[in-house]
């Protein structure tokens, strides 16, 4: 079926012993076992819970993988997969990733002896001159947070197949109604559910999508060892969040096109980062590759005292981290979501203090520009 129809109905049969329509949260620590080794195919939360179960077979349907495994936030769902490597083994990562990534990848995994390598995966060729012997994973954001660079996504699947890496895509930005990287050669999708998945800025999560029967049995095994696991109730929210996922995504990109359009007239604004804009340097790649452009944003102020004139006088726009939520959240990403990241290395990734981040939401866009509009009018 269609993926609007898959977000409402997979993995969410009604309930058998009521018939309730919506999966119930089962808020419960262990389950009766009938008889020794006889039980219903749960036996402790940590390692199985319904409503957590309904989430992932709902996951695993919409980015076409072979399960998925929910876990108690983007983080959390990260480090599992990186579990899956040894002392001396080599990531190759896309360069302006997530801060949160990079911060545990710098200075958490690098001391169990991972070697991490940070290249510009705009172009495949950098992903290929990376490549070592003990390498084993490709971590990837396509597009990267915060200057929304597209990955190429196809070229590196092939290096992956070719090397026998196993490539990782992080889908927060886009969501499996935008793209499904599976489709284009990833081993695994993470999310945190943080975001569109759950779309209300009410619950944190993540999720591993896996695309191998091995990899998803070891990634099991690992949620119930490491014990990072989503609760009930966060499972029942993201659940709801997902029904509405294809309606609020278009809507997003609705607004998303008109506030980047207006952005790129403004005369306070020097450049626009939206795939898109015809302007984006891989806007025919995101056009070919994604079903629609999303509705994140980045755009250059020209120095710290613009970009927080800006922020200080905004009033519908929440200044807040985080992203994907139906209400619009605007950030500075040097100092918020990327201050985890060195200075000078900040500068040469062309994140600067000028640099601004929206995450549009689907209010009724005339009141979004209004509120940006008169912002603006504070930047001297
Ligand atoms: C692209 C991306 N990946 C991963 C994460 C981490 O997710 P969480 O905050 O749910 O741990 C974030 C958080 O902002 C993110 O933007």
């Amino acid at each position: 079926m269609a993926f609007a129809t898959e977000a409402i109905h997979a993995g969410q049969e009604p309930d058998q012993s009521t018939g309730s329509v919506s999966v119930p949260i089962y808020q419960t620590s262990t389950y009766v076992q009938e008889a020794l080794g006889r039980h219903k195919g749960f036996e402790y939360a940590r390692t199985q819970n319904p409503t957590r179960l309904a989430l992932e077979r709902n996951l695993a349907v919409l980015e076409g993988g072979m399960a998925c495994h929910c876990f108690a936030s983007g983080m959390s769902a990260i480090t599992t997969v990186l579990m899956l490597l040894e002392a001396g083994d080599h990531v190759i990562v896309s360069e302006n990733t997530y801060g949160g990534t990079y911060r545990l990848f710098d200075k958490i995994l690098r001391n169990f002896g991972l070697e991490f390598t940070y290249v510009d995966t705009s172009n495949a060729v950098h992903v290929s001159e990376a490549v070592r012997k003990t390498t084993r994973v490709v971590f990837v954001e396509v597009p990267t947070n915060p200057l929304m660079s597209i990955a190429d996504l196809g070229g590196i699947g092939e290096i992956c197949r070719r090397e026998e890496l196993r490539l990782v895509v992080d889908n927060t930005f886009l969501s499996p109604y935008l793209l499904r990287p599976i489709e284009h050669g990833a081993d695994f999708v993470v999310h945190s559910t943080t975001k569109y998945l759950n779309g209300h800025s009410d619950s944190v999560g993540g999720a591993v999508i896996s695309n191998r029967r091995e990899d998803a049995e070891r990634i099991g095994f690992m949620q119930n060892a490491i014990g990072a696991i989503l609760s009930p109730f966060d499972s029942f929210l993201v659940m709801r969040g997902i029904k509405t996922l294809a309606v609020r995504m278009q809507k997003h990109e609705e607004n998303a096109r008109i506030v980047a359009s207006f952005l790129e007239e403004h005369p306070k604004i020097e450049r626009v980062f939206y795939p898109g804009l015809a302007s984006h340097p891989q806007h025919q790649r995101a056009r070919a590759l994604f079903k629609g452009f999303g509705g994140m944003l980045a755009f250059e102020t020209g120095s710290l005292a613009a970009a927080r004139s800006l922020l200080d006088n905004v009033q519908l726009c929440a200044l807040a981290e985080s992203l994907g939520g139906v209400e619009t959240l605007i950030s500075h990403p040097a100092t918020m979501t990327h201050a985890s990241v060195p200075a000078q290395q900040r500068a040469r990734l062309g994140i600067s203090d000028g640099l601004v981040r929206i995450s549009v939401g689907i209010e009724d866009v005339e009141d979004i520009i209004a509120d940006l509009n008169k912002a603006l009018e504070h930047i001297s």
